[in-house]
């Protein structure tokens, strides 16, 4: 099969048929162009590789790669706005950014061969999902320097949809846009579901009612407890979409419909490894360690080994055998909070409070230092006014001190005390 049909919405009932050694044959050659335009173009990967000693020509396998520097996101940072562009910044037809929470933006540029790659594996992943064209999409993503919105916007259209593009906030007309035009397709982050959710329930509305049957919930983690609770108020299949801007924004991995647990990683476009965070190890398959990613395909921005910081592991193909896949993610390398030696993750707290019925599923972490010693509280909300608050705040805190090994403080408010998001959730509050 010529593999490069892969981005043909006409060829994606072929996924399931690539050999895997054609795939391997094709990243081989694909890898070693993008090595050598990020070589020739990015004065940053030049001097990376001189000094490593390595040189695009000595790339004979892919295990090759290992030898090649890892890229940060400290280095897409000292090389802003435009330093990491390996071509004329005139062929760069779109900027996006990630905001970060301090100091510069990260950039990322694309040509209009790039958006059109961006906008195949989004097509793929929607497809996975179980989208067809001609289904209704509703686009609740973020428009705008973020990826989300336009990245599925691109994708939907591609696929042959019908995009709504609605993007985050005003959670009412949602609610209406939702129940007047009948998409079968919702795409937004889980946290902001939620809140549709709710809003829907204020307007007394059963939302196992509505036409939605498929959300593709990403841009933050989110556990399978939180799967289990959307998937039995509605009537959707809560499927995962994983992305970074600096390798393209959302689609890089998609899980299929039906096969929950693994995201694809559209490999064809996207190489991944799992490394130790700590000594830069590649690991092997199935090992739990740090994905790292490099783009075989993108013109506009090339990235080697970048350095996601999102914590999984590679799995054995799914839904299609010869593309690996990743566990969904269970949170960021800085996102990790250390309270008395025990690494605690968010999404611990999530599949934990989504266990006590009685809990709703709005929660945020908050980090304090009283005395020299760091101590997390964790604040939610009972799903109803009356409740006991007391009891449920003990209830969840032996659960967290049984299952994590932490004491922590938990903080049972009343329902709707706890800020919704309208995009990706800040689920740490840092007060150190
Ligand atoms: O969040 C791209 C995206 C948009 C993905 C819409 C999926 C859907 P950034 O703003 O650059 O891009 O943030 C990327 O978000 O490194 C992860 O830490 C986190 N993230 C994204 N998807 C998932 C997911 C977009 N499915 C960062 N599960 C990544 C867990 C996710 N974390």
């Amino acid at each position: 099969m010529e593999l490069s049909r892969l981005d043909d919405v006409g060829a994606f009932g072929e996924l399931a048929d690539v050999e895997v050694d054609e795939l391997r044959e094709l990243q081989l050659r694909r890898l070693r162009w993008s090595l050598r335009h990020a070589y020739d173009n990015v004065g940053h990967y030049r001097a990376a590789f001189d000094s490593a000693g390595v040189h695009p020509d000595e790339l004979t396998s892919l295990a090759d790669l290992a030898h090649f520097p890892l890229t940060s996101k400290e280095d897409l940072r000292q090389n802003y706005p435009f330093g990491m562009f390996a071509v004329p910044r005139e062929r760069v037809v779109r900027v996006h950014a990630s905001s970060g929470t301090t100091g510069k933006p990260t950039v990322v540029g694309y040509t209009a061969d790039d958006i059109q790659t961006w906008a195949s594996v989004m097509a793929r992943s929607i497809y996975a999902a179980g989208g067809r064209p001609g289904d209704i999409v509703h686009v609740a993503y973020g428009y705008g320097l973020f990826t989300g919105g336009l990245g599925a916007h691109y994708g939907a259209e591609k696929l042959g949809c019908t995009v709504v593009p609605v993007s985050g906030g005003m959670t009412a007309r949602q609610v209406q846009l939702i129940t007047d035009f009948e998409p079968r397709i919702i795409m937004v982050t889980p946290s902001y579901f939620l809140a549709i959710l709710d809003e829907l329930a204020r307007q007394g509305i059963d939302a196992a009612q509505t036409s939605l049957r498929i959300g593709i919930f990403g841009a933050e983690p989110w556990t399978e407890a939180m799967r289990a609770e959307m998937q039995q108020r509605t009537r959707l299949a809560a499927l995962d979409i994983y992305g970074l801007s600096e390798v393209m924004g959302p689609g890089i991995g998609q899980e299929a419909a039906g096969h929950p647990g693994s995201l694809q990683v559209w490999e064809d476009h996207f190489y991944p490894e799992v490394i130790d965070p700590r000594t830069g190890q590649v690991l092997a398959e199935g090992q739990p360690g740090e994905l790292v990613l490099t783009s075989l395909t993108k013109q506009a921005m090339p990235v080697v080994r970048y350095r996601t910081r999102d914590l999984t592991r590679l799995l054995p193909g799914s839904a299609y055998p010869a593309f690996r896949g990743i566990e969904k993610i269970t949170g960021r390398t800085d996102d990790m909070m250390i309270i008395r030696g025990v690494n605690v993750f968010p999404t611990q707290i999530e599949e934990l409070l989504l266990s006590v019925p009685e809990l709703s599923p709005h929660f945020e972490c908050v980090l304090s230092r009283p005395d020299r010693l760091d101590e997390l509280s964790v604040r939610v909300e009972s799903r109803e006014p009356d409740a006991d608050a007391d009891a449920l705040a003990r209830t969840l805190g032996t659960l967290i001190k049984d299952r994590v090994g932490v004491s922590v403080t938990v903080e049972v408010l009343a329902p709707e005390a706890i800020a919704r998001s309208q995009g990706k959730a800040a689920r740490v509050l840092d007060q150190r």
